[in-house]
């Protein structure tokens, strides 16, 4: 088969290496692509938002299969221009992808199907909203409801940063994502993510991990994309999953289709999770951003036949296959990220480093410039790694992570330690 994978981060390093080990897959395109993506696909730069120049490319190349990673070709239909011109596509349309697209969208979901969450309510003007948090008090959530990079949520510990996020939205900070603005009750508990992928009918869990947002050690500084990831995440116990499988997975699949949007693609749930009840944070639909290379780490070739059963609404003829092992990756980010960083230092040492089924370096933004491997983005690298316990599976990331010879990065030395 020839496959197309739209995207360019890490997630996308991950999916093009598990995917290449498929006996499946002929040939292997990515767009945009990057340096280390380059190694081991065709790159293609296109602009993977425009409905038309994706048609295009996937039809002069013959790609019998697509494979969206982020979420805003999503939010943009592109899935959907794709599945009208008869390609088979991972990825849910852009009616579907609302369930990240709009915080006050998911919480209707959620109230129409009785899945637990946070309370909840809706302001689209300045006025009645302070007037909320005023008479709620503090601590309180306040979310742009739009897609804003992982940046339109803030948790604000005392009434005056929830009055002044409420301001700064409505006053333009996020654009259009801004126009409504989601107030949420403050939950208390354990984050952890919940990966399900769904054939718009069934549902088939492939994993759970725990992901670390801030930049510092010891969970402090600003919130990142992602410094760092593991698999499995112990607080998703068994007991746990079949909770969120029952009260928050299903029903949501089911309405979805109810409401004639099928959710078809891979359900990121990410769960707050209290004395061993989990309540939904928010949906994304797409792989997690470091999450995906820790999933794939652990799936391995076995990812392409879920991710094509899952597209081809044929889950019940598929399992998955654990090995039982754990995985971790360990972000490398670029100096002064996730504010201002330089682009463009020398990444040395990363030829030679050990590099099969159990470890990996997997680039996020990465470029080649005369035969050099230089940064090119905030969040870089991520060394990867598998093992019979997370200990083993963390020493393997820090080996890889320690012989990168690159002093225009850094990366956090404590991944993992909520569960070792
Ligand atoms: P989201 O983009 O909705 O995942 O929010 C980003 C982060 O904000 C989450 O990962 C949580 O750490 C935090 N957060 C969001 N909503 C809540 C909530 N209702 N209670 C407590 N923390 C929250
Ligand atoms: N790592 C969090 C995300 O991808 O949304």
């Amino acid at each position: 088969m020839n496959i197309l994978i739209l995207g360019g981060g890490g997630r996308e390093h991950a999916l093009a290496w598990a995917i290449r080990q498929n006996p499946k897959c002929d040939r292997l395109l990515v767009a945009p692509g990057n340096a280390g993506i380059a190694q081991i696909a065709e790159c293609a730069d296109l602009d993977i938002l425009s409905r038309s120049a994706v048609l295009e490319f996937a039809q002069e190349n013959a790609v019998d299969f697509v494979v969206i990673g982020p979420e805003a070709p999503l939010a943009a239909g592109v899935a959907d221009a794709l599945r009208a011109a008869g390609f088979t596509v991972f990825g849910p349309s852009e009616a579907a992808a609302k369930l990240e697209a709009s915080k006050a969208f998911t919480k209707e979901i959620c109230d129409a199907c009785g899945a637990p969450t946070a309370a909840w309510a809706r302001f689209d003007a300045e006025g009645p909203a302070l007037d909320y948090v005023r008479a709620k008090g503090a601590p309180i959530v306040v979310k742009a409801d739009g897609l804003a990079a992982g940046k339109g949520v803030i948790v604000a510990m005392d009434l005056p940063e929830a009055e002044n996020a409420i301001a700064r939205i409505f006053g333009g900070a996020f654009g259009e994502a801004g126009a409504e603005v989601v107030i949420e009750e403050f939950m208390t508990g354990e984050e952890a993510s919940f990966f399900v992928l769904s054939d718009g009918e069934r549902c088939l869990p492939i994993g759970t991990a725990q992901d670390h947002k801030r930049v510092g050690e010891g969970d402090t500084g600003p919130n990142t994309g992602g410094m760092g990831a593991y698999s499995p995440a112990p607080v998703l116990d068994e007991a746990v999953q079949a909770q969120v499988m029952d009260e928050i997975i299903r029903p949501t699949i089911a309405e979805m289709a109810r409401r004639g949007t099928p959710f078809q693609g891979v359900l990121f749930a990410g769960l707050m999770i209290e004395n061993g009840r989990a309540r939904l944070v928010e949906y994304n639909v797409r792989f997690g951003d470091p999450e995906c290379q820790v999933l794939m780490m652990r799936l391995g070739g076995q990812a392409f036949d879920l991710i094509q059963a899952c597209a081809e609404g044929r889950l019940d003829e598929v399992a998955v296959n654990w090995a039982g092992d754990h995985a971790m990756t360990v972000v490398l980010a670029a100096n002064g990220y996730p504010g201002d960083y330089e682009k463009g230092s020398r990444i040395e040492g990363l030829e030679g480093l050990a590099d099969d089924s159990f470890q990996t370096v997997f680039h996020a933004g990465t470029a080649e410039k005369n035969g050099q491997i230089i940064a090119a983005g905030g969040r870089v690298l991520a060394a990867t790694a598998r093992g019979e316990s997370l200990a083993d599976a963390r020493a393997r990331a820090y080996a890889l992570a320690e012989a990168i010879d690159w002093p225009g990065g850094f990366y956090r030395r404590d991944i993992g330690h909520r569960a070792l």
